[in-house]
């Protein structure tokens, strides 16, 4: 039988299909257990070198990329016109080495043509002036046009990348920084004012701006600032900010949650050291499946803080790695790491031969599940051409590279261990960015660094422990036995009826020092401080100071100094025990209560009104573990410089080991482990200056 030319067309076409159809689908590459990879620009290359720093990345353990974040001229050369083959062409090279793909969207950076044709997404800073063209972060988050073109974008990459078996993240822009002051920023805050306020009457109470003529009878009369303004608009329009970004995101996350594979997760990565506070970053968050943070705590901090020594400083870094584990109440991603040194500092130092190594660990030990670094290879120009990488510009391996194989290779053992094992804590030290922000805009001494004071009770509380969570009030409290609240400054009626909730329900808290003080305006609390908290705690701050210097303190406790901030107490209930009072100093303060406790409910409530001196913080700390019935024997003690974290499983516990002492230190275990990284069992920790050991044992 001759089949009809046509007909014949139809079965070939008919064959293709079937044979289409039945072709085995690529099944998706599931996300590593430990994630290890680094921030990789294919499109400042030549594609031939491309697989030449494949299969080094690959070689050097490496299991992910990260691209794309900085494209969008490559993406979208002009309007409209978009050019993804490149970047498909990159994610199969690596999937051919072994690596999985987490895509950024590239919305930092708008390119040239767009901030020419539309110069209005341009961001305007406080004194007025609009960004040009030439950095990044230079457009503004409060752009409704910014945000369409941000739209279309993210939709040609999630139609082309959402099913794509290789990519298995998706990552926000690039560490949200700047917000606006641009004129339509400015009418998003008079819209954001008045639905939170209804009306200027509401407003004008709330913010009393009878003071000082600040009386308003419009919206748009409300400045938008970050000077010394009113406290009310300075707490609110960070606030705002917060709100701006939240929805500045949820435009790009929405287009990606509609159109790809619920298996590739949605995040972002913070900068600003984690600590930063433009906006809550806890409250954005929610919206991601994981969060991340880009760690650069060591290089180039040689004379930026105080305490900048150049090196990794493990305690800062540790509460930091806490408090964005505490954002989700989960793992988290460092989805940046320095290999070695940066290119911002005033000395743009190296750390040392392995301390990469150890600072990698030190996350993992604190519940990272990712590490990346920034970045793989150092471009030929552009404005960071001196940062440290992996490759050089040539392409070939730098001294550092060695180091991150061999991280590589650790991981490698180690990844089945820790998958599924998180680090467990008892006790939560609680961080509020309210609070934070309303002592902020007016610490009143610059003698109170918060950051400094949470790091104390952080440092008092996790040495004996090994295991401590930084949470904001708003996470779930029940699962600690203790909670601590250094700077509690900002408490509204909410607020403190969950604390009294968690204080009745057998929880143990203890308030800090300018607790209670505002409302959630930032307006002084009527009652006196601790405000809404005044009952729960039974007693009341007679008067705050700021010290120039030291007073003795004394007490159930032992004895110490209060330094920088005292407030004296009066009981109100005759319940209330006084646990610390004043010695001589400021007569203010001579013989009054600087501590007081009381049972509530199945719990107690302390209010301590002093910053302590470091070493009397240690022992009061302490005594608060053993009152909340917290073991204080550390599961393995440690010398100075020792840090030791543990993740726990289902059947097994792992410790994390890293040695950043002045030099090797042997460690005796509680019983015989399995090592990890060396093999075999040991019942003594052998680590030479900057070494680690990853060891396990069944949970018992
Ligand atoms: C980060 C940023 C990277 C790179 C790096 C340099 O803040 O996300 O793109 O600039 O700093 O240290």
């Amino acid at each position: 039988m001759i089949l009809q030319p046509r007909l014949l067309v139809f079965f070939t076409l008919m064959l293709m299909v079937l044979r289409l159809s039945a072709a085995p689908s690529v099944a998706p590459t599931p996300l590593p257990a430990l994630i290890y990879g680094s921030a990789w620009y294919p499109e400042q290359w030549p594609e031939a070198e491309w697989d030449a720093d494949l299969e080094r990345m690959q070689a050097a353990g490496m299991n992910m990329v990260r691209i794309g974040e900085f494209a969008w001229s490559t993406i979208e050369p002009a309007e409209g016109r978009y050019e993804l083959d490149w970047m498909e062409r990159a994610v199969a090279a690596a999937a051919k080495r072994g690596m999985v793909t987490i895509i950024g969207t590239p919305t930092d950076t708008p390119p040239a043509w767009m901030t020419t044709k539309y110069p209005e997404i341009l961001r305007v800073d406080e004194t007025g002036v609009r960004l040009q063209h030439g950095s990044r972060r230079h457009f503004s988050i409060g752009s409704e046009k910014y945000r369409e073109l941000c739209r279309a974008v993210v939709e040609k990459l999630a139609d082309r990348f959402g099913k794509n078996p290789h990519v298995v993240a998706w990552q926000i822009g690039n560490e949200l920084t700047e917000d606006s002051f641009d004129p339509e920023s400015r009418g998003r805050f008079h819209r954001w004012l008045e639905k939170r306020y209804g009306t200027l009457d509401a407003l004008n109470q709330q913010w009393m701006t009878a003071y000082w003529s600040q009386t308003y009878t419009e919206w748009s009369q409300v400045p938008m600032t970050t000077g010394r303004a009113n406290p009310g608009l300075l707490l609110d329009h960070k606030r705002f900010v917060t709100d701006t970004w939240l929805d500045f995101q949820r435009n790009q996350i929405d287009v990606l949650r509609a159109r790809v594979d619920p298996r590739q997760v949605i995040t972002t990565n913070l900068g600003g050291l984690g600590w930063a506070n433009k906006f809550n970053r806890q409250q954005i968050s929610a919206d991601y499946d994981v969060i991340s943070w880009d760690e650069y705590l060591g290089s180039g901090w040689f004379d930026k803080t105080k305490n900048g020594t150049g090196h990794l400083d493990p305690l800062r870094s540790g509460a930091t790695h806490d408090l964005v584990r505490g954002w989700k109440q989960k793992n988290f991603w460092v989805m940046e790491m320095p290999p070695g040194f940066v290119d911002w500092g005033s000395v743009s130092n190296s750390l040392d031969r392995g301390e990469t190594r150890a600072m990698a660990w030190h996350a993992v030990g604190h519940g990272a599940d990712c590490i990346a670094f920034w970045q793989w290879r150092s471009a030929l120009n552009g404005q960071e051409q001196y940062h440290g990488s992996l490759v050089g510009p040539d392409g070939e391996p730098v001294p550092v590279y060695a180091e991150a194989a061999q991280t590589g290779r650790d991981f490698a053992k180690a990844a089945p261990v820790l998958a599924g094992t998180e680090p467990r804590s008892d006790v939560a030290v609680i961080h509020d960015y309210d609070s934070r922000w309303a002592i902020e805009f007016n610490p009143f001494s610059n003698r109170y660094d918060q950051m400094q004071i949470l790091i104390d009770y952080y440092r008092a509380l996790r040495e004996p422990t090994q295991a401590v969570d930084i949470v904001t009030p708003a996470m779930d409290l029940s699962r600690y036995k203790l909670v601590v609240a250094p700077s509690l400054n900002v408490v509204s009626p909410r607020l403190a009826a969950r604390l009294g909730d968690y204080v009745r329900a057998g929880g143990h808290l203890v308030l800090g020092p300018r607790t209670g003080m505002k409302t959630e305006s930032n307006a002084l609390s009527r009652e006196r401080q601790p405000g809404a908290l005044l009952e729960n705690v039974g007693a009341r701050v007679e008067q705050f100071y700021a010290l120039l210097e030291a007073v003795p303190v004394a007490g159930a406790w032992g004895e110490g100094k209060a330094t920088v901030w005292a407030e004296p107490l009066g009981r109100l209930a005759p319940d209330v025990e006084v646990t610390l009072r004043y010695g001589a100093g400021n007569d203010w303060l001579t013989g009054e209560p600087a501590a007081v406790r009381r049972q509530l409910g199945k719990g107690t409530i302390t209010y301590l009104g002093a910053v302590l001196d470091s070493t009397f913080m240690d022992q009061v700390a302490l005594g608060w573990l053993k009152d909340a019935g917290i073991a204080t024997n550390a599961k393995i003690s440690a010398p100075d410089g020792v840090k030791i974290s543990r993740r726990v499983g289902a059947n097994r516990e792992v410790f994390v080991i890293t040695n950043f002492s002045k030099g090797a230190q042997e460690i005796v275990l509680p019983g015989a482990m399995t090592d990890v990284l060396a093999g075999g069992e040991v019942t003594v920790a052998k680590l030479p200056r900057y070494g680690v050991a990853v060891l396990t044992r069944p949970l018992t």
